[in-house]
């Protein structure tokens, strides 16, 4: 007896089933979220992030941070994300809709990264941060990123965005300074670009009764 069309079939209800749950559904679910007009200021949200921050978004890639660090908040009373600080509420699809590429991760080495522009850290810690983490946070197993700095001679002024009170087994030799490199600004930008904090109607933090918050 000839099976082909059998065979044909049950391949063809399997592709059609699984496209149907994994592709249609989504789609028909998230894919028609856009962004968030607030009504009392007429900002839409999430925000545009701007370009240094995009070029900083691919450094991030470049560099595989993706690998230790997720960009997903679980809600709370699911998980201890808001006990430990890396947001009040948890992400929901509308939080990604600007984004091409998402880098939600799933490795959780180091802590959840999609509200770290919201920490009270600016710049100057993610510098020294990133030139070794052992300078701002010592014990941490997170890996130093010393290419994103150049040491130089200092030509006439020293520049402005030279580190500044490095300890000295990190300080640059007399004459000379370490500044961080275009990559290093762009990846900071982005850093400090990372919040979510505007609650959606469908964000409202939910706590671990179920009720609204
Ligand atoms: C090997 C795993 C690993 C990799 C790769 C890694 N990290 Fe980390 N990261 C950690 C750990 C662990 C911590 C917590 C200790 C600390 O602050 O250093 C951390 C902390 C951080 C923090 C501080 C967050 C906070 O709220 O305190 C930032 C920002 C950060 N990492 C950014 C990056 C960036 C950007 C990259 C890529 C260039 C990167 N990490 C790559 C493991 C990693």
């Amino acid at each position: 007896m000839n099976k082909g069309p059998l065979l044909f079939l049950g391949i063809f209800l399997t592709l059609a089933f699984s496209w149907t749950g994994i592709v249609l559904t989504n789609h028909l679910t998230v894919g028609q979220i856009g962004t968030y007009i607030d009504a009392e200021t007429g900002t839409a949200f999430p925000q545009a992030v701007p370009g240094l921050a995009q070029q900083g978004k691919r450094v991030y890639q470049e560099l595989g941070c993706l690998y230790c660090h997720t960009q997903q908040v679980r809600r709370p009373g699911f998980g201890a994300d808001d006990l430990r600080g890396w947001g009040e509420r948890q992400s929901v699809p509308r939080d990604y809709v600007q984004q091409e590429r998402l880098l939600l991760g799933t490795m959780r080495t180091g802590p959840d990264l999609m509200n770290v522009g919201a920490r009270p850290l600016n710049a100057e810690w993610h510098y020294k941060h990133l030139l070794d983490p052992q300078i701002t946070s010592p014990g941490s197993n997170m890996a130093p990123f010393p290419f994103l700095f150049e040491m130089r001679k200092i030509v006439g002024q020293p520049s402005p965005k030279a580190l500044q009170g490095l300890p000295p087994q990190y300080a640059p030799p007399a004459g000379f300074e370490l500044v961080p490199t275009h990559r290093a600004e762009a990846l900071v930008a982005y850093l400090l670009s990372l919040k979510h904090e505007f609650d959606y109607p469908e964000s409202i933090p939910v706590n671990t009764s179920g009720g609204k918050k």
